[in-house]
């Protein structure tokens, strides 16, 4: 008799709590989640189309720590830079059951596929960095990548405002690379216009290639009689091709390059003085963000996620709510105050070439 009246007492509890709970949600204005709530049974892929820069292995990185501390499951797979694989390998992660997809597009335009295949069983797609075109895309976490193009433009015409120029361009593949040109183009236009910056050629680079970079350097040197002042390179690593073919002219150091991503061989670049600047982008505020986003959505936390959007995104075939993260200009002289400040870079590690009593003092 004892144990039964215990056991309706405990029955009769735990309906007060969860009766509790249910108005209190609704007080915070919370909505009835449709989502998992328990961190263990979370499961969120990640797809990278590539890991061959060094920010993807970075990002890879700080995305798995967040699961980690959160306690949820996250399965990472990297398609090599083959966008065809990268759709077969969403399907894969489908098959295995996950609550979220994280992707970053290897190709902009074909990934729209991978959309619909996710949203059939059920899954919400996220867009890290590289948009997904043309597809129902749920959410667009990224940086402002046309001020990207428009910050490495900026910072060459400001020291090389007449003369010829290399125009270097990322791959053609990533949206992002278009955008970028949109930001070059802003501040060149005009420029061209009135006859004083001439492009000597403006090439792509096929998956952000510092070989292709390297070579289109040499042809638009060649073309041009060496008679160029700067190279407007799309990221560090068309930058590095760039400064590669610089070199072997004797030019280096002497004509202006831009970068992107604070990579490691680019801001070394730029305190050595043979690159004019690179663009920081906040790789742990933009993991972050979309680590955020996508556990939420896990959760069934529609409300916290629409809290997070600051923008909207036309990806051809709607305006996908975006998470927009800014970006700053990297030169020699505020080189302390951002990526180091921020401890992207250390110290030793950005002035590695450079003599120690030629160090920034102030550290
Ligand atoms: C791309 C991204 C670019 C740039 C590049 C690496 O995926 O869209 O903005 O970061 O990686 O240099």
């Amino acid at each position: 008799m004892k144990s039964r009246h215990s056991f309706l007492f405990t029955i009769l509890l735990a309906s007060i709590v969860f009766m509790a709970g249910c108005i209190q949600s609704e007080e915070a204005g919370v909505k009835p989640t449709t989502g998992k709530k328990n961190d263990d049974d979370i499961v969120i892929g990640f797809s990278v189309g590539t890991t061959k820069q060094e920010r993807w292995q970075r990002e890879v990185e700080m995305a798995k720590e967040f699961a980690a501390k959160n306690g949820f499951e996250l399965m990472v797979q990297s398609a090599e830079e083959d966008a065809s694989k990268q759709v077969k390998q969403v399907e894969n992660l489908i098959t295995k059951g996950m609550d979220v997809l994280l992707i970053s597009a290897q190709d902009s335009e074909s990934a729209g596929a991978v959309v619909d295949v996710a949203h059939e069983a059920g899954v919400p797609v996220v867009a890290y960095d590289r948009l997904v075109k043309n597809g129902d895309l749920d959410y667009y976490v990224t940086f402002d990548t046309e001020k990207v193009g428009e910050l490495q433009a900026k910072s060459l015409v400001e020291q090389y405002p007449k003369g010829n120029y290399i125009w270097l361009l990322g791959g053609p593949e990533d949206f992002n690379a278009h955008l970028i040109k949109q930001g070059h183009e802003k501040v060149l236009k005009p420029l061209i216009d009135k006859g004083n910056i001439k492009v000597v050629t403006q090439q792509w680079a096929k998956g952000w290639s510092p070989e292709e970079a390297l070579k289109h350097t040499e042809n638009g040197l060649t073309a041009a009689n060496n008679d160029v002042v700067a190279v407007l390179a799309s990221n560090d690593g068309t930058a590095g091709g760039a400064v590669q073919a610089l070199e072997a002219q004797g030019l280096s150091g002497k004509v202006g390059v831009s970068g992107q991503d604070a990579a490691l061989e680019g801001v070394q670049r730029v305190v050595a003085g043979i690159q004019t600047s690179t663009v920081y982008k906040p790789l742990k505020e933009l993991n972050t963000h979309a680590m955020e986003l996508v556990y939420a959505l896990a959760k069934g936390d529609q409300e916290k996620a629409d809290e997070m959007v600051n923008g909207k995104t036309d990806n051809g075939a709607k305006e996908v709510p975006s998470i927009l993260i800014d970006v700053q200009i990297v030169t020699k002289e505020n080189m302390v105050d951002t990526v180091i400040k921020d401890g992207f870079h250390t110290m030793e590690d950005v002035y590695k070439n450079i003599p120690k009593e030629e160090w920034p003092k102030d550290n």
